[in-house]
C-alpha cells in the first residue's frame, strides 16, 4: 500500500493575516524567504506523495503558479548566470504534480475534503492543513503512513497533547490505548469546551484517511460553527472501522496565528547556518536598543 495523493485545503481567507491577505494568498506569506505552503507540500513529497490536490477558492492562483515552471524567470536567471537561483526555481517547479479543485462556498473542512472526492478515487490519501508546519526528520505525515501500513491500511489521525484550556481550538480524539503513542479511536469531537473535552489529544491537521470517509462526508449534517466538519465524519468512521490516533514526533508551529508564525520565523532563522550568527548578533543589539534586558 502506498499513499500517492494528498489533499491540502487552502480555500480559507486568512483573516488573521489581514491586511496582507487582502491581495495575496495566505499560503504565499513566507517564513523568511520560503512560502508557508512550500513546507507543507515538501512534507508530503518527502513522505512519497506524488500528487497534491489543492482545494482552493478565488485569489489562490499564486499557490498553483508557485509549484509550476516559470519559463520567463528561468530565462532571466539563465541570462544573468544566476545558476544557484535557477536551480532552486527549477526544483520547485518540478517538485510534484499539482492539481486543484474549487470549493465554491466556505462550508467547512469536511466539505473541502469532499470536493476532492473524484480526484482521489478509491485509494487511501493524506490530508495536510496549511496552518500547521511540523518539523521533523521523518515527516509527520510519513509517520502516520507507517502506522497505517502497520495496521492493514487503516485511517490514522495525527494528534498531540495540548493544555486543557486549548481544546476549543481543535478536533479532540478519544480512544483505547494501544501503546504509548497510539490509540484505537472510539470518537472525535470538534472544538469542545475544556469541561466537555474527553481528552487533551488534539488534531493539528495531519490525517491518513481511507476513501470510505467520502460517503460519510456526503451524509453528515452541519456541525460546530454550522459547518460540515471532517471531525464529525471521522467520528462516524471510527464507529464502523479501525481508526487510530498517533502521537507523532515533531516540532509543530501553528503558523495560522501571529505568535506561532513568529516562533517559526525565529526558530528557522536560528537553525539556518547562513542566517544564524548575524541574526543572533542583531537580535541582541535590537533588544538592548529597545531597552529590553533578559
Ligand atoms: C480545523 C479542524 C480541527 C483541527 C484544526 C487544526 O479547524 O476543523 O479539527 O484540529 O483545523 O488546525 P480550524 O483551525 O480550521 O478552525
Amino acid at each position: 500500500m502506498k499513499i500517492r495523493k494528498a489533499i491540502i485545503p487552502i480555500a480559507g481567507k486568512g483573516t488573521r493575516f489581514l491586511p496582507a491577505t487582502k491581495e495575496i494568498a495566505k499560503e504565499i506569506i513566507p517564513i523568511i524567504n520560503v512560502p508557508m505552503i512550500h513546507y507543507i507540500v515538501q512534507e508530503a513529497v518527502e513522505a512519497g506523495v506524488e500528487q497534491i490536490i489543492f482545494v482552493t477558492s478565488s485569489g489562490k492562483f499564486a499557490v498553483e503558479d508557485y509549484f509550476d515552471r516559470n519559463q520567463e524567470l528561468e530565462a532571466f536567471l539563465e541570462r544573468n548566470k544566476k545558476t544557484k537561483e535557477l536551480e532552486l526555481i527549477r526544483k520547485i517547479g518540478s517538485m510534484v504534480d499539482v492539481t486543484s479543485v474549487r470549493q465554491k462556498e466556505q462550508l467547512g473542512l469536511g466539505h473541502a475534503v469532499l470536493m476532492a472526492k473524484s480526484m482521489i478515487g478509491d485509494e487511501p490519501f493524506a490530508v495536510l492543513l496549511g496552518d500547521d508546519i511540523v518539523v521533523n526528520k521523518v515527516p509527520a505525515i510519513k509517520q502516520l503512513m507507517d502506522i497505517s501500513i502497520a495496521n492493514k491500511g487503516a485511517s490514522v489521525i495525527g494528534v498531540m497533547e495540548v493544555p486543557k484550556n486549548e481544546t476549543q481550538k481543535y478536533g479532540i480524539v478519544k480512544g483505547d490505548i494501544v501503546n504509548e503513542k497510539t490509540l484505537r479511536m472510539t470518537g472525535m469531537v470538534e472544538k469542545p469546551k475544556p469541561e466537555d473535552a474527553p481528552t487533551n489529544l488534539a488534531t493539528p491537521g495531519r490525517y491518513i484517511l481511507t476513501p470510505d470517509i467520502f460517503k460519510i462526508l456526503e451524509t453528515i449534517p452541519r456541525g460546530a460553527g454550522n459547518e460540515y466538519q471532517l471531525t464529525d465524519a471521522i467520528n462516524v468512521l471510527c464507529q464502523e472501522k479501525d481508526v487510530f490516533a498517533y502521537k507523532f514526533t515533531g516540532e509543530r508551529y501553528d503558523t495560522g496565528n501571529i505568535h506561532g508564525y513568529l516562533d517559526a520565523t525565529i526558530d528557522f532563522a536560528l537553525k539556518d547556518p547562513d542566517i544564524r550568527d548575524t541574526f543572533l548578533e542583531n537580535l541582541k543589539m535590537r533588544l538592548l536598543k529597545n531597552g529590553i534586558k533578559l
